[in-house]
């Protein structure tokens, strides 16, 4: 089978009715990103972050899977797919796919402050202030912040280093390291670009833009998929 690395942006969620950050009704519009993406301003106000966060997690519990998230789970029956997101929703695990690398955390699962690698299971729960793991440690959401390491980068780039095809869905590209991880791909091999917007495609040779939707524009892809890669 054919390997696919697929890269996921808040645009593949955004027909569940998830808001993206950086359109124009976007989370970044009605949120200071470093007062509650940051590692700084999880110093300056905790709280704040908590209730982002308790308030992201408690809308994820509304929401589904969408045609787009569905097609790619479907997928697996012919290429070997591995899904990279940047997005912290868990759409894709509920859609199928049984491979994927989450870059920037789970909104699903918490740590504590000073254990970065014990990670916690909490659903849809909010977390508060004062709400510890066993050693009486504070918990956090077990999400990448601004100005921390990503540690499923390297993971990452292996993948999109091993894949025949690419696919990027939804992202504005805007954010580094996650923006950056096409170039890993080998030389000349197809790509597929879906995003209804401008996106900068960084010159990417053999691109096949699909400006729609990501629920039309991954159906599209898919039966390009089928009828020239399979
Ligand atoms: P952005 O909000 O930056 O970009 C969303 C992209 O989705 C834009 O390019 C839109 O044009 C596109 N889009 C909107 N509706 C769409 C639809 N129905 N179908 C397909 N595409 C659509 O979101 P990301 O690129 O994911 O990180 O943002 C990257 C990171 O920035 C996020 O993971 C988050 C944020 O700050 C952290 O919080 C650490």
């Amino acid at each position: 089978m054919k390997k696919i690395a697929v890269l996921t942006g808040a645009g593949i969620s955004a027909e569940s009715g998830i808001s993206t950050f950086r359109d124009s009704d976007g989370l970044w519009e009605q949120h200071n990103v470093m007062d509650v993406a940051s590692i700084e301003g999880w110093y300056k106000n905790p709280k704040l972050v908590l209730d982002f966060y308790n308030e992201r997690r408690k809308q994820l519990e509304t929401v589904e899977p969408n045609a787009a998230h569905k097609i790619l789970h479907e997928l697996e029956n012919h290429f070997n797919v591995c899904v990279i997101t940047q997005n912290v929703d868990n759409l894709h695990e509920r859609a199928g796919s049984t491979n994927i690398i989450h870059l920037h955390g789970e909104l699903t699962k918490v740590r504590s402050i000073a254990d970065e690698d014990t990670v916690y299971d909490i659903g849809y729960k909010a977390i508060n202030i004062g709400d510890t793991d066993k050693s009486g440690v504070q918990l956090r959401p077990h999400i990448v912040w601004f100005g921390e390491a990503v540690p499923m980068l390297n993971a990452a780039a292996d993948k999109v280093a091993q894949a025949d095809i690419i696919a990027i869905i939804g992202t504005s590209l805007n954010v580094y390291p996650a923006a950056g991880l096409v170039n890993y791909k080998k030389n000349g091999i197809p790509v597929f670009l879906i995003n209804p917007n401008d996106v900068n495609p960084f010159h990417i040779q053999n691109l096949t833009l699909i400006q729609e939707k990501a629920t039309t524009g991954v159906e599209k892809m898919r039966n390009i998929l089928i009828e020239k890669y399979l």
